[in-house]
């Protein structure tokens, strides 16, 4: 067996770089679990943080700096259980999420994870397809939590997912089509039959229909899109509706190039600007950025929609740590299939 080891990113920026790194031996606390990791995917943000996406954010909670493990989400099997790390024993077959911080992410051959955010792989169900879930999972949550959403509150609701080819666009329509919702996607024309097969029931190119164009009768926007998209996606609510959610908010890019000072007051405008718009529907209308965060909640639900076969995500490429590169560039490039790294392979 190889020395536990990590994919590292050197120089977060133009000349990053990604190297494998020995690891050294991990402390495992009283609620922790250690992993051996069979699969670890890349989202969107690794890409973003490996160019320099963040860092002012980031840095403060330790998840910055010259030499940064990504990667938030994970699946393996138990190799040691700390004394109050239930219900968990070495040999289970595990997948879960790391929260983004100091202790580093997950592309590593062994990992330590908070018992919480652990979750029993089911039976028969590949490893690699649950490693591609719960961060995305956990964001989606962020947006229904914000907006006040569940399963009652969405049935029969109109409801327009923006980017709705992407892995948070996915899931979105396939939960969301679950609980009875009636979802409006774009996506470009090339991915249509993808989020029509998913359950949106209607599915618009966003080449070719402006956004202004779309019926102003939507109960939730979500916008997974384009923060340039993101005032006139409100326009698309109805009066009284009940909100507007994105995650692609200028969060860590305003702060990124403007500072602490100007990038605050650069975003508390922005945001009095989007609220405003929002408020206009109604003084009940929601709006929220959305910001990922590991949740046990989220995570109960997602066991439920595995154990239902009602979600997935498809996986374009697995690879081990030395062809790391070319798995970023592929998620870079905005592809609908996930990609995933091997570290024990
Ligand atoms: N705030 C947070 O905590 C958080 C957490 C997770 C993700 N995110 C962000 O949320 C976004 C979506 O995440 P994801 O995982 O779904 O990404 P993804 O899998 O890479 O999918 C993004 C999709 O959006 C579509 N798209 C690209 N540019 C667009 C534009 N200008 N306008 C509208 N649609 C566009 C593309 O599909 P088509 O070509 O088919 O249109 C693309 O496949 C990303 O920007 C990601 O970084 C934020």
């Amino acid at each position: 067996m190889k020395p536990d080891h990590a994919l590292v990113c050197l120089q977060p920026g133009p000349h990053a770089s990604l190297v494998s790194q020995a690891l050294p031996q991990p402390r495992l606390g009283r609620h922790q679990v250690l992993v051996r990791v069979t699969a670890t995917s890349i989202n969107p943000i690794d890409t973003k943080r490996a160019q320099g996406y963040g860092r002012r954010l980031l840095g403060l909670i330790g998840a910055g700096g010259n030499a940064v493990v990504l990667g938030n989400d994970f699946a393996g099997h138990v190799v040691a259980v700390g004394p109050q790390a239930t219900p968990y024993k070495v040999g289970d077959q595990v997948y879960g999420v790391l929260p983004t911080g100091r202790a580093g992410g997950a592309h590593k051959s062994t990992l330590v994870a908070d018992a919480r955010y652990l979750r029993p792989l089911p039976k028969d169900l590949d490893p690699a397809a649950a490693s591609v879930l719960p961060y995305t999972f956990c964001t989606l949550w962020q947006a229904f939590s914000g907006l006040g959403l569940d399963a009652n509150r969405v049935k029969d609701q109109h409801i327009l997912v923006h980017g709705g080819s992407g892995a948070l666009g996915q899931m979105a329509i396939q939960v969301l089509a679950q609980w009875g919702g009636h979802v409006t996607a774009t996506c470009s024309a090339a991915h249509a039959d993808l989020c029509r097969s998913l359950g949106a029931e209607t599915v618009v190119d966003r080449h070719q229909t402006r956004i202004t164009e779309l019926p102003a009768h939507f109960d939730v926007t979500l916008n997974f899109g384009s923060w340039s998209d993101d005032a006139q996606l409100v326009t698309r609510l109805r009066h009284g509706a009940i909100g507007h959610a994105t995650t692609v908010h200028p969060l860590m890019s305003e702060l990124d190039q403007h500072g602490w000072l100007r990038g605050l007051l650069r975003l508390l405008s922005q945001w009095r600007h989007m609220r405003k718009l929002v408020k206009e529907k109604g003084p009940q209308t929601r709006y929220a950025w959305v910001l990922f965060k590991p949740s046990p909640d989220a995570l109960d639900t997602l066991a439920e929609l595995l154990r239902q076969d009602h979600i997935h995500l498809d996986i374009a490429m697995r690879v081990p740590f030395s062809k790391a590169r070319r798995a970023f560039q592929h998620v870079a490039n905005g592809s609908p299939q996930r990609a995933v790294l091997l570290p024990n392979a």
